[in-house]
């Protein structure tokens, strides 16, 4: 499997540091020396390589941007409209104040609404203004925000051997080490870890930040527990719905949990592909935004507001989040049948939209890019997680099915012979860094 995408990847290497601008779209996360690696055109879930090879995205389709699936026609309109009218001017488009009545309308607890292009800057975004607010300095977190400093941080250690232990993968060189002991991790699920960083920090944390739930439904009492936590000891909730957003519902999924944070922030899918973010709060909270500098040139464009008030829309008339939750339970059911069907031990996990597995035992990484390289060999761009779209359709599950049924049984001959490793034709694929539960 050499064809100009594996061709070109070397040498973006030699011109990109890290080959590519999101670790999870390295071709080593899925199939090293062997992933097709660039796209020539994507529409819908069907995705071309540079040699016009085509794929059935089941995989994470643009990271979890393309909802709807990729180039969706009403957004693309929306955006082309946006062209045709100025993407940039003096004067600030008027879409952005349509898109942030439209945030408020669906989280009615918020009142203001301020943007971005990407999650991980609106993330910063948001923690800036929860100290601003707050005039604290530490943030207690849960899982993964993105690459900036406030985050990073967590991984500085009074030891600089201990530097990155805490969330694997993720190195923090360059995070000034004055930022010590500013980001405070805690586990999802874990209220009385929590409890024990407001005990210890009294009157010093700014923000407590979180998904609302991502790998695992949160417990009975734990989101309450947050909530109150934060309550009382005057800390800004910070709901990240960057990837959970927009999956179960038309809106953040704290919404359907019953979660009323001080402010949430969203990205990704709100814009189908293209880039948007927005952080929406409550009134007192945002205002702070006023007393600290944030501000950005590009942050002003018309393109994205255009694009995310297109989705947001498409996404309520068609009750898109429904089709997603089907799609997600019939793939897990898939793997769950598949796995029996060969003998194989998963896991499988996540909310339906955001579905994953995982192959248990030593070899599991092995059987990952097993699995991914034979899954390609039979058209599709697979991993062991999908993020399902409105462009899914049964067809495609059918297909994929019989695929990974088939891709199983061999993966569990081989393993009977043990000759699992004969089947590889490159490495095995990189671990990548890990979200803490
Ligand atoms: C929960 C969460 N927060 C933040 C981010 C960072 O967003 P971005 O990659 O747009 O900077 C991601 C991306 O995967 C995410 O899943």
């Amino acid at each position: 499997m050499s064809g100009k995408g594996q061709r070109l990847y070397p040498r973006a290497k030699s011109r990109i540091p890290g080959g590519t601008q999101l670790l999870s779209k390295r071709p080593e996360m899925f199939l090293p020396e062997h992933w097709p690696s660039y796209y020539s055109k994507a529409k819908g879930v069907d995705v071309w390589d540079l040699d016009e090879n085509h794929y059935i995205d089941m995989s994470y389709n643009g990271m979890g941007a393309c909802i709807l699936g990729a180039a969706d026609p009403d957004v693309d309109e929306a955006a082309r409209k946006a062209i045709e009218s100025g993407t940039m001017s003096t004067l600030n488009c008027p879409e952005e104040v349509e898109l942030a009545d439209l945030f408020c309308e669906i989280h009615p607890w918020a009142g203001m609404v301020r943007y971005a292009r990407t999650g991980g800057e609106a993330m910063a975004v948001a923690v800036r203004i929860a100290r601003a607010y707050t005039r604290r300095d530490r943030v207690a977190f849960c899982g993964y925000h993105g690459w900036h400093d406030w985050y990073l941080a967590a991984n500085l250690a009074e030891e600089r051997a201990l530097d990155g232990h805490l969330l694997p993968g993720l190195e923090p060189l360059g995070v000034p080490r004055g930022l010590i002991g500013t980001a405070l991790p805690f586990r999802y699920n874990h209220l009385e870890e929590l409890k024990a960083l407001a005990s210890r920090y009294t009157g010093e944390i700014a923000a407590i930040v979180m998904e609302p739930v991502r790998s695992m439904e949160p417990e009975s009492g734990f989101l309450e527990g947050v909530r109150e936590i934060a309550s009382h000891i005057g800390a800004v909730l910070i709901i990240d719905e960057i990837s959970s957003g927009f999956r179960l519902n038309s809106g953040g999924a704290h919404l359907v949990y019953g979660l009323e944070p001080d402010m949430a922030v969203f990205a990704k899918a709100i814009s189908n592909g293209y880039p948007m973010a927005a952080v929406i709060g409550r009134d007192n909270v945002m205002q702070a935004a006023q007393n600290t500098f944030i501000s950005s040139t590009y942050w002003t464009d018309r393109i994205g507001p255009a694009a995310a008030l297109a989705t947001i829309r498409k996404h309520i008339k068609y009750d898109v989040s429904k089709h997603l939750i089907r799609i997600g339970q019939r793939v897990k059911q898939g793997w769950c049948e598949a796995a029996k069907h060969s003998k194989l031990t998963v896991e499988i996990g996540g909310i339906e939209p955001l579905a994953h597995f995982s192959f248990s035992g030593e070899e599991s990484q092995t059987m990952k890019t097993i699995f991914i390289q034979l899954m390609l060999e039979r058209g599709f761009l697979a991993s062991t997680a999908l993020y399902a779209t409105y462009a899914h359709q049964d067809i495609h599950l059918q297909r994929y099915e019989n695929a990974v049924s088939e891709v199983m049984s061999i993966m569990r001959q081989s393993l009977q012979q043990q000759s699992l490793s004969k089947i590889l034709k490159g490495p095995v694929a990189h671990a990548g860094f890990k979200r803490l539960a």
